[in-house]
């Protein structure tokens, strides 16, 4: 039997809400959407889509306009051949739907996943669901020269996955292109093993950094699944649109899966999808503002909200550069769940670093996708409790 854990974030979230229906306001750093309403041209494509048709059922992998528009948008964005968009390419309802399948086509019981910690908990919960095992490896704050050794030791025979999150959530942090380079040289060795390549986050950068995928190394592209979607770029959570690019051998698996539970997505949605991916690639104007206008106002968020907690004694920080996440250590506590109980008491909900894996304890997960004056409130409740 599939056997899932309960999200850590959503139970935070769900005990949030509790408070809430008791009439006690609350600030929410704790939930990974972002507070931008997806671009105008979206909502108006699909009002006009809808009117024009009524949504059907679609091929299983997705309408083939949309994953033409994917496979440009890979060649273009990654710098990589274009993935065939028949044979390699899958639309899924969100990109955690499309991590499901990747990880149930790849993994059989017993065998062993390595996830990079602190992690998103919705890989571990799939992982385990299946019956999988997690191997978790330390990254934040380590050397390359540290995470590679690490992780030549965590490979084992059982290795069949090692998950890439870069940009990742929560920590923020990005992979540079050089470490990428060593893993993927690390498992290029590995015949058994498959990565998943996680890039949901890969349009949210600072300070001139750039977002680099693993995919990009030809010689594991092969074994990789790249996993992104529309609910970050474009805002689009709730539009529930995401994908899956692969070997093909992977992705007609993934299809029987896909073809006997959901079926497809939403055919509006896929329509819609397909014309902002087609802006995307052809650098229109609308998007490429509303892209710069998100990053922008993140950019002064997060700059925020770093300044502040720098001046906090016993907080230290591995500075996020992607995402919209920051993880700070917080050196005088004793358990991330308790401390973010006590904050809770105080009005502010967080994500506990625990639920994050062993390696993100005495951290806490803060999302910058609300506006700076609730930062700082937010601010004024920790100085409140994190005290001497
Ligand atoms: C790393 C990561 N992958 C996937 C998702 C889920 O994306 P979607 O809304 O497309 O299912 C999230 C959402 O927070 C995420 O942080």
């Amino acid at each position: 039997m599939v056997k899932f854990e309960e999200s850590g974030t959503v139970a935070f979230f769900n005990r949030a809400k509790q408070f809430e229906t008791q009439g006690k306001p609350l600030i929410h750093l704790e939930v990974g959407e972002l507070d931008f309403p997806p671009p105008s041209f979206v909502i108006r494509d699909a009002q006009e889509i809808l009117t024009q048709r009524s949504p059907k059922y679609t091929p299983s992998w997705g309408l083939p306009e949309l994953r033409e528009e994917i496979g440009i948008y890979l060649e273009k964005r990654y710098r990589i051949p274009r993935p065939d968009s028949r044979s390699e390419i899958m639309v899924t309802p969100g990109a955690k739907f499309a991590l499901f399948l990747a990880f149930s086509v790849l993994l059989d019981p017993g065998d062993e996943c390595i996830l990079f910690s602190p992690y998103f908990p919705t890989f571990k919960a799939i992982v385990e669901g299946i019956g999988g095992k997690v191997i978790e490896q330390s990254f934040l704050g380590l050397s390359d020269a540290e995470i590679t050794t690490e992780l030549q030791k965590k490979i084992t025979n059982k290795t069949r996955v090692i998950v890439i999150n870069s940009p990742n959530n929560p920590s923020g942090i990005i992979i540079s292109k050089d470490l990428l380079g060593k893993i993927a040289g690390i498992i290029s060795s590995q015949k058994n093993i498959h990565v998943i390549s996680d890039d949901i986050y890969e349009r949210f950068t600072y300070e001139g950094q750039v977002f680099s995928s693993i995919t990009q190394f030809p010689e594991i592209r092969a074994r990789t699944i790249v996993i992104n979607g529309f609910s970050k770029s474009f805002a689009m959570t709730g539009f529930r649109i995401g994908y899956a690019i692969g070997p093909s051998q992977v992705i007609s698996e993934v299809d029987k899966i896909q073809q006997n539970t959901v079926t497809c997505v939403n055919e509006t949605v896929q329509l819609t999808g397909a014309k902002a991916l087609e802006r995307t690639n052809h650098n229109d104007a609308d998007y490429y503002h509303y892209s710069q206008d998100m990053l922008a106002e993140l950019a002064r968020r997060r700059q925020f909200l770093l300044e502040q907690l720098d001046q906090i004694p016993d907080i230290s920080i591995v500075r996020p550069y992607g995402a919209f996440y920051v993880f700070p250590k917080f050196g005088r506590i004793e358990s991330s769940y308790e401390f973010a109980l006590k904050l809770l008491d105080k009005g502010a909900v967080v994500t506990p670093g625990i639920v994050f894996g062993q390696f993100g304890e005495s951290h806490l997960r803060l999302c910058y996708t609300q506006p700076i004056k609730i930062l700082e409130q937010f601010i004024q409740i920790l100085k409140t409790i994190y005290k001497k």
